[in-house]
Order: structure tokens, then C-alpha cells, then sequence
């Protein structure tokens, strides 16, 4: 249990119910007929792709989560790799664009030969990969897809290693009704994202049950830069709380443009928020005090995941963040199963992710069960001087 006392605050036990540029040219999907992995010659190396993006707005979660999947296979390989055989990553840039994601996943199936994949992020494309997975067997792990229909409707080759959002938005609902002490809030929704679509209906679905009011209901579509006539409208009503299920990338300039207005109320956000200190950089003291719920908090003092972080510091120069620890963990689940179907891919180790039991994370205890997700503790965070600060951990 890894909740501190002392620390912002608020133990919070709730009884919840139940989450490169394309490596080398443009692919070509056509090019080769989706050979079952279990058809992967029985020497050389054994090959895993990441899909993430890696440039446009959101580049920096692809790029986390594909060097905490790189450390894992660096990792392994040090440990004599799987069968005697070396690991090798193929990593692709999936420019935050479903059509990238999917034409990416096509080329790991048909060309690369990947046995298993880590990715995507995002939900939208995680839901856009699934269909070439499940054509062509092989599985895809994403490390933060949290949308539930990404594993529902995904299909049996597709699995995530985080909670999703029926727990985060129930969590978040229950934190701002009975820890915020919140009445009214108001919600901006990225209209395009499956993922803040999915979240905000849990969310208010699950405050309204609580007792509280939603007084407004804005959307944008990513991309937008100018919020100014949504957060007028939802200034209006009084709100407390300002729930923004969104990406950081869009929170940062809300954020600032809300206080502009002079909004002085509280910002939460979910999982899409946690972005390292980038929020910080982009939001200035606009979202100082802001919190948001997430897997991973880097000042967390358990000696495992201080212990990862220093590996990958030491490796990539930066302190990571939840995509860093979700890759790392999801190349791991990966990596663990191809031991145990002896480096076998296809059906038998699609089995063998499913029969991921207790796995030892640094997010957490990863169990996938017949759903494919992992149930996990969400923790909750707090900017203190651009920082996230741990303030609560939430078990499922
Ligand atoms: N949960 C988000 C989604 O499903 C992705 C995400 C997770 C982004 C964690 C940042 C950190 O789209």
C-alpha cells in the first residue's frame, strides 16, 4: 500500500467499484501477406514494435513509453534474452493519427514480423490498431489506452496493463464530490477523443449520483487553441470544480486562458494530464494546484520505483513519467509471456499474456484477466510548483 500519510492530505479510501516519423519510408500495407507469428524462423532475433507518437501534439507520450519499452528489452537482453535469443525493438511514429497507428500496426504484422507490440497510447488509436492485430495474431499491449471499449471492442489480441476509465471516472467523480467537497462542476470535452468522451460520461454520470451538479457542458476538438467563448459559457453557472478529461497538450493553454477570464476554480483531469512536468511548462501558475488521477508518481519512496527510476534516468536522461512506467511495464508483461510460449508468437502467446497472474509492475500488481485489463490502484496527483505531487492512492 503505498499511500503516505502526511502528505497533501486526504487519505482517500473509497470503496469503489468497479485503467519515429514511421521508422523508415511510408509503409506499405499491401507488401507482404500477415505471416502467423507462430510461422517466426526459430533463429536470430525476436522483434516487438512500439506505435506511439512520437511528433505533433501529443509526441511526447509515444516517446516515454517507447524508451520504458526500450529499457525493458535492454534489460532482458542482458539477461541472456528469451530462448538464448536477442530482443530487438521496431518503434513507429503513429503522429497522434488513428490511419498512422493502423498503417504502423500493419507494417509491424506484415513486414517486421513483430511478435508482440506495446502501444497505443491513446485510446482513439489503440481502438483505430486493433483490427490488424486481430488479422493478423498478433498481440498489441497498450500501456494507457483507457477507454474500455479499446480492449472490448478490440478483440481478443488486444490487452492494456492499466485500469480504465469506468474506474478512473468513478474515482475522479467520488474525489471531487467527497474529498473537494464540490457541488457544481463543469466539464470541457474534447469532442473527437474516445477517450475524454468515455471519461466525462462516467464522470458525471457517477457526481450526479453523488449528489452533485453538472452546470455546464462544453466541447473542442483537439487541435483548437482558442477556448475562450466555451469557458465563458461555463464560467457563468458558478462552478467549483472544472473536470477537462483532455491531453495536456490541450489543458496547458485552457488552463491559462481560464484564469485570464478569472475562473479561479479547482482543475482535474484524468490520466491524460500526466505528462512529466510538461502540464507545468505549459501552464504556468495557471495550473498550479491543479490534480488529476494517474498510474505512477515519481515521488513515490517504495524502493522499486525509485530503483526503476534511476535506471532510467541513468538511460535516458530524464525522470519518466506514466507512459515511461506503463511501457516499461507493458514490454515486460510482453516479454514475460514470449518466455513462457518459448519465444513462440501468434495464439500461444496471445494465451500466455492472458495468463498474466499477480505480475510484479512498477505501476502496480498486473493481473489480465478474461477482459484483458488490468485492475489497478489509481493515484492521485497534485501540481505544487509544476510538479506532480502524490496526494492519494485509490485501490479499485
Ligand atoms: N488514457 C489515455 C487514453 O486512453 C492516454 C494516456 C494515459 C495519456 C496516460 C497520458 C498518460 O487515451
Amino acid at each position: 500500500m503505498r499511500l503516505r500519510p502526511g502528505l497533501l492530505c486526504v487519505a482517500v479510501t473509497l470503496a469503489l467499484l468497479g485503467c519515429e516519423r514511421k521508422q523508415a519510408s511510408a509503409p506499405s500495407p499491401a507488401a507482404a501477406p500477415a505471416a502467423p507469428a507462430s510461422a517466426q524462423p526459430a533463429t536470430g532475433p525476436l522483434i516487438i514494435g512500439t506505435v506511439g507518437a512520437l511528433t505533433g501534439p501529443e509526441a511526447h507520450f509515444g516517446g516515454e513509453s517507447r524508451n520504458g519499452a526500450q529499457l525493458a528489452v535492454e534489460e532482458a537482453n542482458a539477461a541472456g534474452g528469451v530462448q538464448g535469443r536477442q530482443l530487438v525493438l521496431r518503434s513507429y511514429d503513429s503522429q497522434s493519427k488513428p490511419e498512422e497507428a493502423a498503417n504502423a500496426m500493419t507494417r509491424l504484422v506484415n513486414q517486421d514480423g513483430a511478435l508482440f507490440v506495446v502501444g497505443e497510447n491513446q485510446s482513439s488509436l489503440s481502438l483505430a490498431m486493433a483490427p490488424a492485430a486481430a488479422k493478423g495474431q498478433v498481440p498489441m499491449i497498450s500501456p494507457s489506452s483507457t477507454n474500455p471499449r479499446v480492449t472490448s471492442e478490440g478483440g481478443p489480441y488486444v490487452f492494456r496493463v492499466c485500469f480504465t476509465d469506468t474506474f478512473q471516472g468513478q474515482l475522479l467523480a467520488r474525489y471531487a464530490r467527497e474529498t473537494l467537497k464540490a457541488e457544481r462542476v463543469a466539464i470541457l470535452v474534447d469532442q473527437k477523443s474516445d477517450y475524454a468522451v468515455g471519461l466525462a460520461k462516467v464522470f458525471s454520470t457517477r457526481f450526479i449520483a453523488l449528489g452533485g451538479k453538472v452546470v455546464a457542458e462544453e466541447a473542442y476538438a483537439k487541435g483548437d487553441t482558442d477556448f475562450r467563448a466555451q469557458l465563458t459559457r461555463v464560467k457563468a453557472p458558478r462552478p467549483e470544480v472544472l473536470f477537462i478529461p483532455g491531453y495536456y497538450s490541450d489543458v496547458g493553454p485552457m488552463a491559462r486562458q481560464a484564469r485570464e477570464l478569472g475562473m479561479r476554480v479547482t482543475l482535474l483531469g484524468g490520466d491524460g494530464w500526466d505528462s512529466g512536468d510538461r502540464l507545468g511548462q505549459l501552464g504556468g501558475t495557471a495550473v498550479e494546484g491543479a490534480m488529476y488521477s494517474t498510474h505512477f508518481a515519481p515521488d513515490n519512496p517504495g524502493g522499486r520505483v525509485q530503483d526503476f527510476i534511476a535506471r532510467y534516468k541513468a538511460r535516458f536522461g530524464n525522470v519518466p513519467d506514466a507512459l515511461g512506467a506503463l511501457g516499461y511495464d507493458a514490454a515486460r508483461v510482453g516479454i514475460d509471456a514470449l518466455r513462457r510460449s518459448s519465444g513462440v508468437g501468434g495464439p500461444a502467446l496471445r494465451e500466455q499474456i492472458g495468463r498474466t497472474r499477480d505480475f510484479d509492475g512498477i505501476t502496480g500488481k498486473i493481473t489480465l484477466g478474461p477482459g484483458r485489463d488490468a485492475v489497478k490502484p489509481a493515484i492521485i496527483v497534485k501540481l505544487v510548483k509544476g510538479q506532480p505531487v502524490f496526494a492519494a492512492e485509490v485501490s479499485p
